[in-house]
């Protein structure tokens, strides 16, 4: 009897334990870490950063307790992002969030970082990321086990998923559970999808799609989850959301989908079989709640840099003949590049880096990552390095059309109509406003000209180059040429001082512009009967209103308006004024050329300090192109100061 009852006893026990434990939804952060990150990059005053980031915190949770949200963000002065899912109850998202501050709390200073917990999601950075959907690093976590029945499962699974792909950026706040069966009365397969609240419909729809594509990778498995910036996507054959927490998501279905949502949690053991139901429940339970490690080193937004991917030496060595000359392209500051044909028939652009000195060779590879984690369609993309000994590969996209330059004034003259240039013009502006303001550390490209614009078959501009001046030593970069600067591009204060700041970008951009109206180089005098530089005789043509007379002979007149000709040329002159803080930013300048009107309140003006520009030019131009000394570099600017 006593037996007896000792085992109804544990029966019970074991019971109650597992109703707690399988249920863990009702009560349950879900603290179950998914990803996590932390930029390389820390905040340039950290104590400053520590209080912000506290207020910060201090600020979402409010909002998570008192107001009872359960999305909340807080842009002043870092930005952050905290998201639980739906059905969590309120005090869950708040330890949720808690147990997300201490965990991202070990970042220390990282100016970045997030991380990602079956329940929720923190993230904060020092830019805005709000709009985020899709990033590189989206990732799918799978569990180990096969759901059951495998083929049903991945079905219903694969079914359920699609639905929630089709329903959920139309529901209001991008959130959706729900569940489908998979044998009849006995198994159901849950699932739910969600967006950050600040993202449009269609960057939720991108997103979602994106993960549908990873989560698929998980199937037929009992669980599988996809990550991203923007979504979170999820199924499982455990039950992880409280029954009552179901979304009708059929009206949200539109055309396509058919949903068949039973809720169907039936009591269905029973009689002798029930203990050993239970333990095999429970052990169930406890290994498939131990997912995948949590992967490392996934980059999602912009806090974690991933590495470029590593090419074999030998294999580009084959690619490009030996670096042999008929496949060489071109030569540019930092060294030749070849054009290499893959195996596969991909072919692409391999840049051998002349670095001599040890520090360059130290900052190749944060360089480089930096580099690989730039992604814009104006802007080219590294694909990735190799090296062998002190010979350092990048891998490039391959732009069949080549440079600007050619385009220009080299053998493709005369072949752009006004239309291509405009966007030439635009394109450009854009990718270095995205270099310089929305990539998370800001990069000066210092050597912005028409040969490092590259032109894909559309003939949409991709600037190439960029990042690579940061490899060159500090001491005499400004002063040479050859390295950082080139030839009637630099801005003033860059060449004579050394001052570096992203208006020395906008003064070069302003002269790309100027060549591309022209079809001139800038540094050209020879065709003139009276010798100027381009600049000069743009700011006279423009002061005397004869502006047209800049234009390329070669465009068709009918082609182009005078007021474009004039918007685009005071854009230039804007550009390349002297006084660094009177140019506009490049994101000022994307404005200005996507704006209908002249902005005639914002008329460049020229200054005196032209004069020292000219100084500046003559000088340069009859220097050699190899890399002058400091003092003697010095030395001949002081000569042309006198003259
Ligand atoms: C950031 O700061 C941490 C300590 O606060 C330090 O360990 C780390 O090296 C720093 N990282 C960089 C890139 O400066
Ligand atoms: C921020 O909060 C953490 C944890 O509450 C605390 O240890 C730290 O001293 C705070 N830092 C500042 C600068 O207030
Ligand atoms: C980070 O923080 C969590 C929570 O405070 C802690 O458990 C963990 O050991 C810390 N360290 C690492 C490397 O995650
Ligand atoms: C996100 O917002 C920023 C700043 O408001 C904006 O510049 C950017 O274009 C937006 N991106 C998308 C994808 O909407
Ligand atoms: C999952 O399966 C893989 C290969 O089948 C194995 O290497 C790994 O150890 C398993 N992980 C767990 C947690 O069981
Ligand atoms: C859902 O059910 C739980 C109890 O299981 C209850 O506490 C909660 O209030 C219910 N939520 C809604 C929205 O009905």
């Amino acid at each position: 009897m006593t037996t007896f009852c000792n085992i109804i006893m544990l029966l019970i026990t074991i019971f109650i334990a597992v109703s707690i434990l399988s249920k863990p939804v009702f009560s349950d952060p879900q603290i179950n870490l998914l990803n996590k990150g932390c930029s390389q990059y820390n905040a340039t005053n950290i104590a400053d950063f520590f209080n912000n980031l506290n207020a910060t915190f201090a600020d979402l949770k409010n909002q998570l307790s008192q107001q009872n949200k359960l999305f909340a963000t807080s842009s002043d002065p870092v930005y952050a992002m905290v998201q639980c899912r739906n059905y969590l109850p309120s005090a869950d998202c708040v330890a949720c969030f808690n147990a997300a501050v201490a965990q991202i709390r070990n970042c220390s200073a990282a100016n970045g970082a997030r991380v990602i917990y079956d329940g929720c999601f923190l993230r904060y950075e020092s830019n805005m990321f709000y709009n985020q959907s899709t990033l590189p690093g989206n990732a799918q976590i799978c569990s180990n086990q096969t759901g059951s029945p495998a083929t049903t499962f991945g079905a219903q699974a694969q079914a359920l998923l699609k639905d929630l792909l089709l329903a959920t950026p139309r529901i209001n706040g991008y959130f959706a559970a729900s569940e489908r069966e998979v044998s009849p009365g006995s198994k159901t397969v849950y699932g739910v999808a969600q967006c950050a609240e600040t993202i449009s419909k269609t960057g939720c729809q991108d997103c979602l799609n994106v993960a549908y594509t990873n989560i698929q990778g998980c199937l037929p498995n009992a669980d599988g989850r996809a990550i991203d910036a923007g979504c979170f996507l999820r199924y499982s054959e455990t039950s992880f959301f409280p029954d009552n927490q179901t979304t009708n998501i059929t009206p949200f279905l539109g055309g396509g989908g058919s949903s068949k949502k039973k809720a169907i949690i039936g009591g269905v053991v029973g009689g002798v079989g029930l203990l050993v139901a239970i333990l095999a429940l429970f052990l169930w339970y406890k290994l498939s709640r131990k997912p995948k490690a949590a992967q490392k080193g996934s980059i999602l937004g912009a806090t974690e840099l991933q590495g470029p991917a590593i090419y074999d030496f030998k294999v580009l060595k084959t690619a490009t003949k030996d670096f042999s000359e008929e496949h060489k392209l071109g030569e540019g500051g930092f060294g030749e590049v070849y054009k290499g044909t893959l195996k596969n028939g991909n072919i692409v652009a391999v840049k051998k880096l002349n670095l001599t000195s040890g520090r360059a060779k130290a900052e190749f590879d944060s360089e480089v990552r930096l580099i690989s984690n730039v992604h814009h369609r104006n802007l080219i993309r590294l694909l990735g390095c190799a090296s062998k000994g002190a010979e350092l590969l990048l891998v490039y996209e391959y732009m069949a059309n080549g440079s600007l330059d050619r385009f220009l004034y080299g053998d493709k003259r005369g072949y752009l109509n006004w239309k291509q240039r405009f966007d030439i013009i635009f394109g450009t502006a854009r990718g270095l406003a995205y270099l310089h303001e929305q990539y998370h550390v800001s990069i000066i490209h210092r050597d912005v000209k028409s040969s490092n614009i590259l032109l894909d078959d559309d003939f949409q501009p991709k600037i190439c180059d960029f990042g690579l001046a940061r490899l060159m030593p500090e001491d005499r970069s400004h002063l040479s040429t050859k390295f950082a600067g080139t030839l009637g591009y630099t801005a003033p204060e860059y060449a004579l001082h050394g001052h570096l700041s992203e208006k020395v970008d906008t003064y070069s951009f302003g002269i790309v512009v100027l060549e591309i109206i022209s079809g001139r180089r800038s540094n050209d005098m020879a065709v003139e009967p009276v010798s100027e530089y381009l600049l000069e005789k743009a700011w006279k043509l423009y002061e005397a209103d004869t502006h047209l007379k800049l234009v390329d002979e070669t465009l068709d007149p009918n082609d182009y308006k005078t007021d474009d000709v004039r918007k685009i040329l005071e854009i230039a002159l804007a550009c390349t004024q002297s006084q660094p803080s009177h140019r506009p930013t490049m994101s000022e300048v994307v404005v200005m050329l996507s704006s209908d009107r002249s902005f005639e309140q914002q008329r460049p003006f020229r200054t005196t300090v032209v004069g020292s520009d000219r100084r500046f030019y003559r000088n340069i131009s009859e220097s050699t192109d190899t890399a002058s000394s400091n003092s003697n570099a010095t030395a001949s600017f002081t000569e042309f100061t006198g003259r």
